[in-house]
């Protein structure tokens, strides 16, 4: 390169450099403000939680959003305003009461699993936010958390008191004749259930429902032995769920209509990718077996792993209760 082409060269590049300059600072005019609407009902945990939260996720899912200046800056800031407005439609810890307790619970399921699976915060924000990151300890006080509030929720029911309502389901059974429904991964549904021992009953207070917890006889007798530290092959539980319940005359609590079927079964070597426990569930009267493909499963264990201290089965009666 000579000298004049040299020169013309590096005019070239001081003029490119005050055109991107100049739109650079007319980006920021159309930079787009994030505002904090007021708070309608703030989520309420425990002191230690509810400060992991502000921390690490009130910046996107709550209206106490508090950006630092690089953040409004464009074009970070499209980006940024974006994802706020994702966050909050998704859910707001500000509106947390606007939600149903169900719902409240699922949602806090879900969080804890996408910390776990270090999907959230989102990385593009911890990387430039460093502090937000949620260590092992803390999400180990998010879990213990949400596992306290599910058993909360899910308080034990007077299994004397349930009759287990099984009629509809017998009936739907007699008239599919022979078809077995079958989850994709190859478990069948089978109704001995019905015999076994029923290991625990819960009662969903937010949207009404029963459900009763049985298990086959190698599934009772480990968890009389204690034995569930791995579960022995071949234990089996079945979950049965009812939608609305009602009370007879008598105070006796009724199942409403039949709602689905949850099995696991313990084999170690087949169901190995999902800790050793298949999964299957069936919908509606008609039995229905859920999920498309064999990996719905991961979505079952994934919440199961958050009790590992008992062999990822969540409701274990104590020995006396059985
Ligand atoms: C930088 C913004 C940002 C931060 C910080 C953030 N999130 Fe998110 N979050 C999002 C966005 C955007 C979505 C929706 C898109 C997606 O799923 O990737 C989302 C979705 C989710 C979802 C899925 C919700 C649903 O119903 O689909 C969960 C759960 C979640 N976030 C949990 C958290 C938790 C817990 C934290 C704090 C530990 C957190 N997020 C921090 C932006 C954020
Ligand atoms: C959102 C978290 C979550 C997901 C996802 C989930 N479970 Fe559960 N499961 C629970 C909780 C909590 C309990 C205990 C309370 C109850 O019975 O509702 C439970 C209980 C069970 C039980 C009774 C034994 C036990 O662990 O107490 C079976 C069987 C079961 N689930 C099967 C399944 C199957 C099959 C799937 C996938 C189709 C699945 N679960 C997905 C949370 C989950």
């Amino acid at each position: 390169m000579n000298f004049s082409k040299q020169k013309r060269y590096n005019k070239s590049v001081v003029l490119l450099g005050c055109i991107l300059f100049a739109g650079f600072v007319g980006l920021q005019a159309t930079s787009p403000e994030i505002s904090n609407p007021a708070i309608s009902g703030a989520f309420k945990g425990p002191k230690e939680v509810t400060s992991i939260f502000e921390r690490a996720c009130y910046d996107c899912h709550s209206n106490e959003t508090n950006l630092k200046w690089y953040d409004k800056i464009a074009p970070f800031s499209y980006v940024v305003a974006a994802d706020v407005k994702e966050a909050r439609d998704r859910f707001n810890f500000s509106e947390w009461d606007s939600i149903s307790k169900g719902d409240q619970e699922t949602k806090l399921w879900y969080m804890v699993n996408m910390i776990d699976a270090r999907k959230m915060p989102l990385p593009t924000y911890t990387t430039i936010h460093p502090g937000a990151k949620i260590t092992k300890e803390e999400l180990s006080i998010l879990k213990n958390y949400v596992i306290d509030l599910s058993r909360k929720n899910h308080a034990l029911g007077d299994t004397a008191k349930i009759k287990t309502g099984g009629e509809e389901v017998v009936k739907v059974e007699k008239e599919r004749g022979h078809q077995v429904p079958t989850s994709v991964n190859g478990i069948a549904y089978f109704d001995d259930y019905k015999n076994w021992k029923v290991i625990s009953s819960t009662n969903r207070f937010d949207n009404g429902t029963i459900r009763l917890i049985y298990g086959n006889e190698i599934a009772v007798n480990a968890i009389k032995e204690n034995k569930i530290k791995p579960w022995p092959n071949g234990a089996v539980i079945v979950k049965v769920v009812w939608n609305s319940q009602h009370e007879d005359a008598e105070g006796n609590v009724k199942p409403g209509n039949f709602n689905n079927v949850q099995m696991m079964i313990r084999d170690d070597k087949k169901f190995k990718d999902t800790e050793g426990w298949g999964f299957a569930r069936f919908n509606g009267l008609g039995l229905e077996p859920y999920g498309k493909t064999v990996s719905f499963a991961t979505s079952c264990i994934n919440c199961h792993r958050m009790v590992p201290e008992n062999g990822f089965v969540f409701d274990i009666p104590t020995k006396n209760k059985l």
